[in-house]
């Protein structure tokens, strides 16, 4: 299977930024099929601009946040449903800055994996450690609780989700995993899967925190590591191609 690297914009952007960040990607990406597959996590309100942009283009695209509701007075809250008509092919679910900061419980990260799933969208369900867990010794405890919750809600469909490890404190601190560090939980999460479903090698798992052009190539050659969640080299076209071409 091919890696995925996967970006996710968090919470910036504008119509001229995000135009001329695409063209440059698109651009660096022309004339050659990608050895990876890349996706694009944007903010909401740029699904349209970006759909039309990329249609058609070997860059998929997805959003940042899915309801765990189906439609109805949830006011701002973005549906499924609304994601479908936009063409996404991926949304995250459980990014920890939601389960921090918008006290996303796991019961409500499973729901919006499923919800993703019920239409056809790829949940990207993120797990991951806070530096007081790793030094607690909980790493393997919680990464295995907060995907415990999500297969026990999706079931049969687990081997369609893709799974990202995101160490808390390795996001935007540049204080990166190490290849091992990473590759042991990867290890981790792989054999839960395993034990769930048939097809656990079609379970990408993808590592985030810090990821750069400089890391990128040690992280990807884990045996475990199917790619890449990236967040500020994300924003940055020279950085995110060279991470495609070192996955590909
Ligand atoms: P950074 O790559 O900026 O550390 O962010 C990682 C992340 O949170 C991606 O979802």
């Amino acid at each position: 299977m091919k890696k995925l690297i996967a970006g996710n914009w968090k919470m910036n952007g504008s119509l001229a930024a995000n135009a001329t960040l695409l063209e440059a990607l698109l651009e660096g990406l022309r004339g050659s099929t990608p050895g990876a597959d890349v996706a694009l996590c944007v903010p909401a309100p740029y699904l349209a601009q970006v759909q039309s942009l990329l249609q058609g283009s070997p860059i998929a695209w997805g959003a940042q946040d899915v309801s765990p509701h189906a439609q109805g007075a949830y006011t701002g809250e973005v549906s499924a449903a609304m994601l479908q008509d936009f063409a996404c092919r991926y949304s995250l679910v459980g990014h920890s800055e939601r389960r921090q900061q918008h006290g996303e419980t796991d019961a409500v990260v499973a729901a919006k994996a499923q919800r993703a799933l019920a239409v056809g969208i790829t949940p990207i369900v993120c797990v991951g450690e806070t530096l007081a867990e790793r030094q607690a010794g909980l790493t393997e405890a919680v990464v295995k609780r907060q995907l415990a919750a999500v297969i026990h809600t999706v079931a049969h469909c687990t081997s369609e989700i893709v799974l990202a490890y995101e160490p808390v404190w390795a996001i935007g601190t540049g204080q990166t995993a190490t290849p091992q560090q990473a590759q042991q939980v990867h290890a981790v999460l792989r054999a839960q899967l395993a034990a769930a479903t048939k097809h656990p090698a079609r379970v990408r798992i993808l590592y985030g925190g810090s990821m750069n052009a400089n890391n990128a190539a040690s992280l990807l050659a884990q045996a475990d590591v199917d790619g890449g969640l990236l967040g500020g080299a994300s924003l940055k076209a020279s950085d995110l191609l060279q991470i495609v071409a070192l996955a590909g």
